[in-house]
């Protein structure tokens, strides 16, 4: 009987230096796709996949994330006061449970390995879920955002499971990228992985994509891994370790992953985003044929 996946860790110590000066005073993660924070569609997605602790891996001057996934008693109690139920009923609904959050500091920059290590007392001894916030992912035909279809690739095959896609191959030396082993179309055995490889040595075009499944003794091998990668504890050299004795398996998703750490990434996000709303499309098509972009259904 494999273990249920109920915890996920966020990473979200990083300084957002690829988006200042936004990023100055406000975390990246808290910058907002639509009307949403981009970390509050990264918790949707992991709520949807049936996570029921969300695990942040915070750093300094990030106070206001903690505030965002707490209750807001002036603000609710004012809504109430003024008849605005339809406000009131949306802040409820992403409230957390009582006791769902924790947060944990990462003293230090070291790399997303070490940020993970850092949740290692509050994920205890189960396997968990990982979640870069830098990545707001929507469904493909299969239905489910990306951490859906990891859960299902997980409750299919176990031990380790993390999402991939397809980049042109001179954009892999920017990612961490597998090697493919047997394969099923959607899912696949990988049986190897390269952080940030050298232009020309990527053993394929698949990128790690940030959605994760991992078991728990990933931990006993991040306190010790060296750096790697940009003088970083790199996640990947961890897995590629306990890749020795444990499986681990790709998802290639079929949905949209928008890379909101990127300004291009976070500005189509805000369009793909805002089109799929009915409140928004129409007028936001208006706009955008106003630009000239007169195409495709828009
Ligand atoms: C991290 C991971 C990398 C992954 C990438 C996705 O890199 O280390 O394996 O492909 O996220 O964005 P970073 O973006 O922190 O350099």
């Amino acid at each position: 009987m494999k273990k249920p996946i109920r915890k996920a860790v966020l990473p979200v110590a990083g300084l957002g230096t690829r988006f200042l000066p936004a990023t100055k005073a406000i975390p990246k993660e808290m910058l907002t796709v639509v009307d949403r924070p981009i970390l509050q569609h990264v918790v949707d997605e992991a709520r949807e996949a049936g996570i029921e602790h969300f695990i942040f891996v915070t750093g300094r001057n990030k106070g206001v994330i903690e505030d965002h996934f707490d209750s807001s008693y002036e603000l609710e109690d004012t809504l109430k006061r003024r008849g605005k139920a339809v406000e009131y009923a949306a802040l409820m609904a992403d409230l957390p449970a009582p006791g769902a959050t924790s947060f944990t500091r990462q003293q230090a920059p070291l790399g997303l390995g070490h940020a993970v290590w850092c949740a290692r007392e509050i994920v205890g001894d189960e396997p968990f879920a990982v979640l870069l916030p830098d990545m707001v992912t929507k469904s493909g035909p299969r239905g489910g955002r990306c951490l859906v279809q990891c859960v299902e690739a997980y409750d299919q095959h176990g031990g380790n499971v993390m999402a991939v896609e397809e980049v042109p191959p001179q954009e892999t030396h920017q990612y961490g990228i597998v090697a493919v082993g047997r394969d099923d179309g959607h899912t696949f055995e990988i049986t190897g992985m390269v952080e940030k490889p050298k232009p020309g040595s990527a053993p394929s075009n698949l990128i790690i994509t940030g959605r994760y499944i991992l078991q728990p003794e990933i931990f006993q091998i991040l306190e010790l891994v060296e750096k790697g990668a940009g003088g970083e504890v790199q996640l990947t050299d961890g897995m590629i370790q306990l890749a020795r004795t444990q499986s681990f398996h790709g998802v290639r998703f079929d949905g949209r992953t928008y890379d909101c750490g990127s300004r291009l990434g976070f500005l189509s996000a805000n369009i793909a985003f805002a089109l799929d709303r009915s409140d928004l499309a129409p007028g936001l098509k208006e706009a955008l044929r106003s630009f000239g972009f007169v195409s495709k259904g828009v």
